[in-house]
């Protein structure tokens, strides 16, 4: 007989981003932003997508082949019967490249997006039949809570992707330290990074030649006007993306490439030619520098995996007992 998917749903009520207040608040400042959080409505999941499928943004696939790689090291390192938690699971796909050779008691995807968390969360129990699946709608970067805590040996955070890298380090920091509660003494942290570099690989991953990242980011522009009734062509700004080194990290910006007035709900911006608005930084750290980093924050490394060609890091970390 075989078992039945059980999936679980929680939800904590985040607060919704308002995109209205954080645009103007934005375009008021000096430089202007938007930040990175608001790329992600539906069109911009799909880009984001399309984007990790394209030759030239090489950190998912070579994560992939990393945690597929290495799988068999971080299920003898976490031990039988683990609670797999997940923040910003998103479609959870990463996961499904450990859940079979890691075998753990429960997964706990955890993400903001509701509707998008649970269709998720509901694949993921039928694909898994034998796996228990609490999916938990929270503000992943704000101090986490389990909704729920079966009795396992320990836990297991998993933060694919290079998420880290769109936190300014302090705020980093501050996000794993928020992470040891949730671990627990025995816990531990399976982390993507990925690496400093030639900056040229670097440029060209934000850059890619068929204009996906590109479209990705003037997505903020076609929202502004879709969601807020913003007037304003798209058309007349530019993606820029560059590796800022001073900084150690990709820049994207969208620059206008005239001066131009902007007009969103009565308020009026005047850009002047080749004005920016700042719209995600993504930080690349040396293997050596984020073990420092999480080190502040409460984790020891305990082994670190990378790619022949030294572009992307995988890390498991313990808290620091
Ligand atoms: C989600 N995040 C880790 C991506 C990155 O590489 O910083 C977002 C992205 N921006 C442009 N391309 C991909």
């Amino acid at each position: 007989m075989s078992a039945m998917p059980s999936v679980y749903y929680y939800d904590e009520h985040p607060p919704e981003a308002d995109f209205y207040a954080e645009v103007i608040a934005g375009f008021k400042r000096r430089p202007r932003r938007i930040p990175p959080k608001f790329f992600y409505d539906e069109r911009g999941s799909e880009l984001f997508d399309a984007i990790c499928r394209t030759e030239d943004y090489y950190p998912t696939r070579t994560e992939q082949a990393l945690l597929q790689q290495h799988a068999d090291a971080i299920a003898e390192l976490i031990g039988e019967r683990c609670l797999l938690i997940e923040p910003g699971s998103g479609n959870s796909e990463k996961v499904r490249l450990l859940l079979d050779i890691l075998r753990p008691a429960a997964y706990l995807p955890m993400d903001i997006s509701r509707d998008f968390l649970y269709q998720a969360a509901d694949q993921v129990a039928q694909e898994y039949p034998w796996l228990e699946v609490h999916a938990a709608c929270v503000d992943f970067t704000a101090p986490l809570s389990l909704p729920f805590c079966p009795p396992v040996s320990r836990k297991l955070i998993f933060f694919p992707g290079s998420s880290i890298g769109n936190f300014e380090p302090e705020q980093a920091e501050t996000f794993l330290r928020n992470l040891i509660p949730v671990a627990g003494p025995q816990g531990s942290l399976l982390i993507g990074v990925d690496l400093k570099k030639d900056p040229a690989i670097l440029n060209a991953a934000y850059n890619d030649r068929e204009g996906v990242t590109a479209a990705f980011n003037l997505n903020l522009l076609h929202r502004i006007r879709r969601e807020l009734a913003g007037e304003l062509d798209p058309e007349l700004f530019e993606h820029h993306a560059f590796y800022n080194d001073t900084l150690g990290r990709v820049e994207m910006h969208l620059v206008s490439q005239q001066a131009q007035q902007l007009k969103i709900d009565g308020q009026l911006f005047d850009f002047d030619k080749n004005e920016s608005i700042h719209t995600e930084s993504s930080y690349k750290y040396t293997v050596e520098e984020f073990i420092e980093l999480a080190g502040r924050a409460g984790f020891t490394s305990r082994q670190v995996w990378t790619d022949p060609d030294q572009l992307f890091s995988l890390h498991y970390f313990d808290v620091t007992g």
